[in-house]
């Protein structure tokens, strides 16, 4: 019981898991049965390839998802490193990488606008490019960097989810009609709409992991600034002489810090 309240000492947990695991519930019947007529992407039928690169896309990205949902979980993580090491793998190699290229193969007829296809390929390329780095920096035992540059490739992978909440405001921004009278806008402002949500979700996804980033570089310093304090201040300690009996047992640390250090043991 114990171990389960550890295990969900992190409020954000269970909602995470319930919009990472409600979304590919919803989405992936739609492909797992290869019928183009139940895609709500919409797909290129005069070219035989996309639908199928679609869909690869679609199955590779879950595993994404999963294995993502796993990494990201401190407790499951710290107390299974093993899973942690397979799950990461999976993540990189079964993951990550297909999905990636296979978006990236379609990307270019992609049925929207120009802003749709740049965002989309940016994205795609930073994807990758992220999860390569933090795969080789883990090979490398560049412990730090491989947190960061993985922190960098979740955010860009769950950028996808995100996108599904900014297209509330960006539909009722540019064409509200599909709220009040439930007919789509003009095929541009359906444009200017997919632009919206192939760039902003991944830029503040980026933006909010770089913030962590820096955040963990600066709790770092800060510890290892504690601990040389500390170090300090116990050399300072071994050099005070005997507590006289009537003095006080414990010297301040104003008092510690002030007194010289000790001379270097020849
Ligand atoms: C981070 C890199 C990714 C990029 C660049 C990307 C891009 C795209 C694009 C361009 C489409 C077609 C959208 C359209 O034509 O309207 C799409 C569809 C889709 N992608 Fe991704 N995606 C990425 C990651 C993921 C991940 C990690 C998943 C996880 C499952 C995922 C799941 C889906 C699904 C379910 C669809 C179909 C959407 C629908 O039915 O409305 N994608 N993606």
């Amino acid at each position: 019981m114990a171990s389960i309240g550890r295990a969900l000492r992190r409020p954000w947990i269970v909602p995470f898991y319930v919009v990472v695991f409600g979304f590919l519930l919803s989405r992936l019947p739609l492909y797992v049965g290869f019928d183009p007529a139940k895609s709500t992407a919409p797909t290129r039928l005069d070219l035989p390839f996309y639908y199928p690169l679609l869909v690869a896309h679609i199955l590779f990205g879950s595993v994404a998802f999963v294995t993502a949902s796993i990494q990201v979980w401190p407790w499951l993580r710290n107390r299974n490193p093993k899973l942690h090491r397979i799950s990461g793998r999976v993540y990189v190699l079964g993951g990550a990488l297909p999905a990636g290229l296979a978006i990236l193969t379609i990307t270019p007829f992609l049925t929207h606008g120009p802003g749709q296809k740049a965002g989309n390929a940016l994205l795609g390329l930073l994807w990758l490019g992220t999860t390569i780095v933090g795969f080789r920096r883990a090979r490398q035992g560049r412990i730090v960097e491989h947190r960061e540059w993985m922190l960098r490739s979740f955010a860009l992978c769950f950028s996808i989810l995100a996108s599904r909440f900014w297209l509330g405001p960006a539909i009722l921004w540019l064409e509200p009609e599909v709220f009040t009278m439930g007919v789509d806008g003009p095929p541009a402002v359906q444009d200017q709409v997919s632009t919206l949500t192939s760039w902003v979700p991944w830029v503040v996804n980026l933006l909010i992991a770089e913030w962590f980033n820096h955040r963990a570089r600066y709790k770092a310093l800060g510890r290892q600034a504690a601990k040389r304090a500390a170090a300090q201040t116990g050399v300072a300690q071994d050099a005070v002489p005997p507590v006289a009996s009537g003095s006080p047992a414990v010297p301040t640390g104003a008092a510690v810090l002030e007194r010289p250090a000790p001379d270097p043991v020849p």
